[in-house]
């Protein structure tokens, strides 16, 4: 991108907002890209920048004063904006990139994807592709972008692991399969997974059985297919940047599926959206015509509704919870409630209760519902849901869900608490 495009340097200094100059730059359709204040001065020449900009001051966080770029950087003449005395705000940006710079603003969303199906289809040429589809906008991105580039050549394989929410692994076959008409091999995993879950009840220990599991059915899977040639990875930017500071390599730590399969060779890795931004993603699959319900999907943990479902994980519980959860998105869903929100949810407690339905005792779960709002995921606060809607949704659930009789809400930020219960 950075060979086709003027391109911006964002030099960061450990700023808090780190990732904030660099989206301002790409709204205004100027590529830019993230690099450590100290980086060497070859790697800056390397992305022949028109421009730098340093990410650093007061507004920017206590670590970043006090430091300064290598002489050799300073030494390369170009335009530079200091955060530190100019504000971040589009119309400083606009004025110094577009008025004082003269950068094109040609690094549009339609550019992206032409220019990343072509390379895709250079990098690739003849050989087959292998594509671990969780459901998650990046590798659903992903496997749009390959299908445009290579077509028949790209396999995806989607694992049920039996934690997905109700309807999930359907509409992904529907979007996929059906509408795209990508090469998607479904496995459903669900009893083989509760087999290796029975009697499991530490929240580390099912994450960790989870993990595992994935990895050898998606390895078993991939070698019925034969051999097959690249491996395609969903790494987004932020994940790289953040392993630039730690010097690591660009690997994702919480891959949502689980990690890569290590046993099994690959030519090569194919990274399509490694320098977009999370919301870059979603506009690209917006683009490639993925539906929103997919493009806007909530983050979901790997593990999924293992982590939701609290205790020993069965059928019986899941299937419990899934339809909980059904009820309640669908309802914020409904009432408009679901934009006021980052992340929403339902628990299944492993608390049970004394209810009464049919002038009858029951005795049924405690499902608990959770509604956040969040910049980061690092920080979280409650959304403040009317009461009489609790309510409303609360009644739905407890009579039609059978095995529930009782819901509660949420009202804890984090921290003290965290989002997941688990
Ligand atoms: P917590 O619960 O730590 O969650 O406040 C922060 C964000 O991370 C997600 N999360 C996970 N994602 N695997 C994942 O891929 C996991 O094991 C996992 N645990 C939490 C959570 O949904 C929230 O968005």
């Amino acid at each position: 991108m950075a060979k086709k495009h003027d391109c911006v340097v964002v030099l960061d200094f450990g700023a808090i907002n780190a990732q904030l100059a660099a989206k301002a730059v790409r709204q205004l359709n100027i590529y830019c890209e993230v690099l450590p204040y100290s980086a060497k001065v070859e790697r800056i020449q390397a992305l022949r920048p028109k421009a730098l900009i340093y990410q650093r001051g007061a507004a920017c966080g206590e670590r970043t004063l006090g430091r300064e770029v290598p002489a050799e950087t300073a030494r390369l003449g170009l335009p530079v904006l200091d955060l530190a005395t100019a504000a971040c705000d589009a119309a400083t940006l606009t004025d110094f990139l577009v008025g004082t710079c003269r950068l094109s603003q040609d690094w549009t969303i339609d550019a992206f994807i032409a220019e990343t199906v072509a390379d895709l289809r250079a990098q690739i040429g003849d050989k087959q592709v292998l594509l671990a589809m969780s459901g998650g906008v990046d590798s659903s991105v992903c496997a749009a972008l390959l299908h445009r580039a290579v077509g028949d050549q790209l396999t995806c394989v989607f694992v049920d692991h039996g934690c997905m929410r109700k309807d999930e692994p359907r509409q992904i076959a529907e979007v996929f399969r059906d509408q795209f008409g990508i090469h998607l091999v479904s496995i459903d995993a669900e009893a083989r997974f509760l087999a290796r879950l029975v009697g499991v009840t530490d929240p580390e220990a099912k994450r960790k059985i989870i993990g595992e599991e994935f990895i050898r059915v998606f390895e078993e899977e991939a070698r019925k297919l034969g051999e097959l040639d690249y491996f395609v990875q969903g790494t987004i930017y932020p994940d790289i940047i953040e392993s630039g500071w730690e010097g690591g390599k660009a690997v994702k730590a919480h891959h949502n599926v689980g990690g890569l399969p290590e046993r099994i060779d690959f030519k090569g890795i194919v990274e399509p959206v490694k320098y977009l931004f999370k919301d870059e993603v979603c506009k690209v699959g917006e683009a490639l015509g993925i539906p929103a319900a997919i493009t806007r999907r909530q983050p979901f943990p790997g593990p999924g509704l293992g982590v939701r479902c609290l205790g020993e994980l069965t059928k019986e519980k899941l299937d419990i919870l899934r339809e909980a959860d059904a009820v309640f998105r669908a309802a914020m869903d409904a009432r408009g409630y679901a934009a006021q929100a980052n992340q929403f949810f339902a628990v299944l407690t492993n608390v049970q209760s004394v209810g009464v339905a049919n002038d009858e005792r029951t005795y049924g779960y405690v499902i608990c519902l959770r509604a956040v709002q969040t910049l980061d995921f690092m920080t979280a606060k409650v959304v403040p849901l009317p009461v009489e809607f609790l309510i409303e949704v609360a009644g739905e659930i407890a009579t039609t869900v059978k095995g529930v009789n009782r819901v509660v809400y949420d009202i804890t930020n984090k921290p003290p608490s965290t989002i997941e219960w688990e």
